[in-house]
């Protein structure tokens, strides 16, 4: 999970608990972090703190939605509360269980180029396990099995946009969900965040001056009228060197899952597959 953010805790008059209005729901390593932070630039959209694990964690689930209302922020009656948990994406029950407790919820799911978001997956897990080059070994012991991409590897799996997404849309009405696009969120978020602001019907206000790029984290950062802050460094982490031709593999072989995705979605795309 993320470390927190520092936002205060006081609620102002009026200020209620409600359940989210908006759901992040991944994917993992997609860019939700800054997502979640970039729509906190809005004057009319708080966010949880943690991420909350509610309806993929049963021993949350099972504490009941008094629970789950218990972690969202003080939200005055005109704002839209947002929480975020990438586990949710790829959770087989969670649709469902979103579909019984809130069913008006708006969901967000920001996508990245599979291969690289894979990768960005892998080094979160081994990040602090293993030196570099461990880290490198690890990553091909994990991908290749008798020469052949091994298909069981989890984070390979979460990479599989279309059989995720599929789940969700047995449930949830395609017009429900707005699909962020990771990699133009990185060199361009305002343009993301402006469509993410049309979805949500919320008042234009995001706009150029929310953002920085800093040179030194080689990512944009984030400005609004109380303070400018980059997020955390474990986000923008360098990725393992990958051969040439497990990369190539890897290209083609999600050529058909996203082919099947952006069929599913209704829209395309720039990646390399
Ligand atoms: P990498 O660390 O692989 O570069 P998540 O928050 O879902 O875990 O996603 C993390 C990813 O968000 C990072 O992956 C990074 O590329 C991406 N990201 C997008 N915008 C960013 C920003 N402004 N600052 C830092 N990372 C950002």
């Amino acid at each position: 999970a993320d470390p927190p953010s520092s936002q205060g805790h006081v609620s102002p008059t009026n200020a209620t608990r409600r359940l989210p209005d908006i759901i992040i729901i991944g994917v993992r390593k997609g860019g939700t972090r800054a997502l979640i932070e970039m729509l906190s630039l809005h004057s009319d959209v708080v966010a949880a703190q943690r991420e909350v694990h509610f309806f993929d964690w049963d021993s949350h689930y099972q504490r009941g939605s008094d629970w789950y209302l218990s972690q969202m922020p003080y939200a005055r009656p005109d704002q839209l509360t947002v929480e975020k948990t990438p586990a949710y994406f790829t959770s087989a029950r969670v649709p469902e269980r979103i579909r019984r407790i809130n069913p008006d919820a708006r969901l967000l799911l920001i996508v990245r180029e599979p291969t690289e978001r894979l990768l960005s997956d892998y080094t979160q897990v081994f990040h602090n396990r293993l030196e570099k080059r461990k880290r490198q070994q690890m990553l091909e012991t994990l991908l290749i099995r008798d020469g052949e991409l091994n298909l069981d590897y989890k984070a390979l799996n979460r990479s599989l946009y279309h059989v995720h997404m599929r789940r969700w849309l047995d449930v949830f009405p395609r017009s429900r969900v707005h699909l962020v696009d990771g990699d133009v969120l990185i060199k361009n978020p305002l343009v993301e965040m402006k469509k993410v602001e049309e979805f949500l019907h919320l008042e234009p206000q995001i706009n150029a001056s929310n953002f920085y790029f800093n040179q030194t984290r080689g990512f944009f950062c984030l400005r609004d009228r109380r303070r400018e802050r980059c997020l955390h460094g474990s986000k923008g982490r360098k990725h393992p060197r990958v051969a040439p031709e497990i990369l190539r593999k890897l290209y083609d072989f999600f050529h058909e899952p996203n082919r099947k995705f952006f069929e599913l979605v209704g829209r395309t795309f720039d990646w390399k597959s």
